[in-house]
């Protein structure tokens, strides 16, 4: 949804623009693309992989600023103020894992391939998903994949979680879609492999994400300048549902008065939607990229 993003961004050629979620920098690139000089992209990823990969191709573009600050997006407002910016004209975020992420067997991220279990977006600190599977409580697990992957079976397969790993440390991802697998009672022709809510869940969890998404938004919403666009696509519900709430709380409402007259009620600043409902990608899209069938995509513009 790269042109969507852009019509939502509303690009000031001289603008300061933040990608939150530089990923395999596509969006990032097209944002540079439309900015001249004076324009300053600062791009965030707490993947240092994603950064290293990334820098060369967007550092390349002469004249303009190019940032790229290796962080949980969650730190933001202390890194602009580090960078010495105080206002920025759009901040883009394009939630979730890359699809580098998900293709490198390593990072742990996918069941597709048989990997440690790893899924840190940030691999220089925190807990790994393994670390996780193998210590959280019957009740902490079915929690997570609960509230997390949506996932009906959430008991059935915390329970067969802690009974696999009395016997044997869950090492690998394909040990652990086997748990899942055999809890939920098999594949049953089922295109979606059982085990994708669980393995959505964990890595929510050992990110901590929906919580990084209420810390920017937070921060960011006051730093960007009248007029200025906040820009983000969402694949899960859960995620949908905090950005919306998030907005909505700055979109003044009227609200009557016992003696008679409304006023308007809303949170400093006052923000606008750009689009009465949120978009999804066309169909064409959905059938090149799998992934953006969960797409939402939500814009506002922050009030002078
Ligand atoms: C869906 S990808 C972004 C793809 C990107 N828009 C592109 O054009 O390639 C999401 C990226 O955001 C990063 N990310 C997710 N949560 C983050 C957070 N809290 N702070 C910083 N980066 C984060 C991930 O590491 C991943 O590289």
């Amino acid at each position: 949804m790269l042109d969507e993003c852009l019509e939502g961004l509303a690009i000031d050629p001289k603008g300061i623009y933040v990608d939150g979620t530089l990923g395999n920098g596509g969006h990032a690139a097209a944002i540079l693309e439309r900015l001249e000089d004076g324009g300053m992209l600062i791009g965030f990823d707490r993947d240092v992989d994603a950064i290293e990969r990334v820098k060369g191709r967007l550092k390349a573009g002469a004249g303009k600023r190019v940032e790229l600050v290796h962080d949980n997006y969650a730190n933001m407002a202390a890194q602009l103020d580090r960078l010495g910016v105080d206002r920025v004209h759009g901040l883009l975020l394009d939630l979730g894992v890359s699809s580098f992420q998900l293709d490198v067997a390593e990072r742990g991220f996918s069941f597709q391939q048989d990997a440690p279990i790893d899924m840190r977006m940030d691999q220089t600190r925190g807990q790994t998903a393994g670390d996780l599977v193998n210590t959280a409580s019957e009740q902490e697990l079915a929690d997570i994949i609960y509230r997390y992957g949506e996932e009906r079976a959430s008991r059935r397969i915390a329970r067969a979680i802690i009974e696999a790993r009395a016997k044997v440390r869950i090492e690998t991802t394909a040990q652990l879609a086997g748990i899942v697998e055999r809890a939920k009672g098999g594949r049953k022709g089922k295109k979606i492999h059982p085990a994708t809510q669980t393995f959505q869940a964990l890595r929510m969890a050992v990110n901590d994400e929906l919580a990084s998404i209420g810390q920017v938004l937070e921060q960011m919403v006051g730093r960007v300048t009248g007029g200025g666009r906040i820009v983000v696509l969402t694949f899960h519900s859960l995620e949908d549902r905090l950005v919306k709430h998030f907005f909505n709380r700055h979109i003044p409402r009227e609200e009557s008065l016992q003696q008679g007259g409304v006023r308007r009620i809303y949170e400093e600043p006052q923000v606008e939607w750009i689009w009465k409902k949120p978009l999804k990608a066309s169909k064409e899209e959905q059938s090149i990229n799998p992934r953006s069938r969960s797409a939402k995509l939500r814009a506002v513009e922050v009030g002078a």
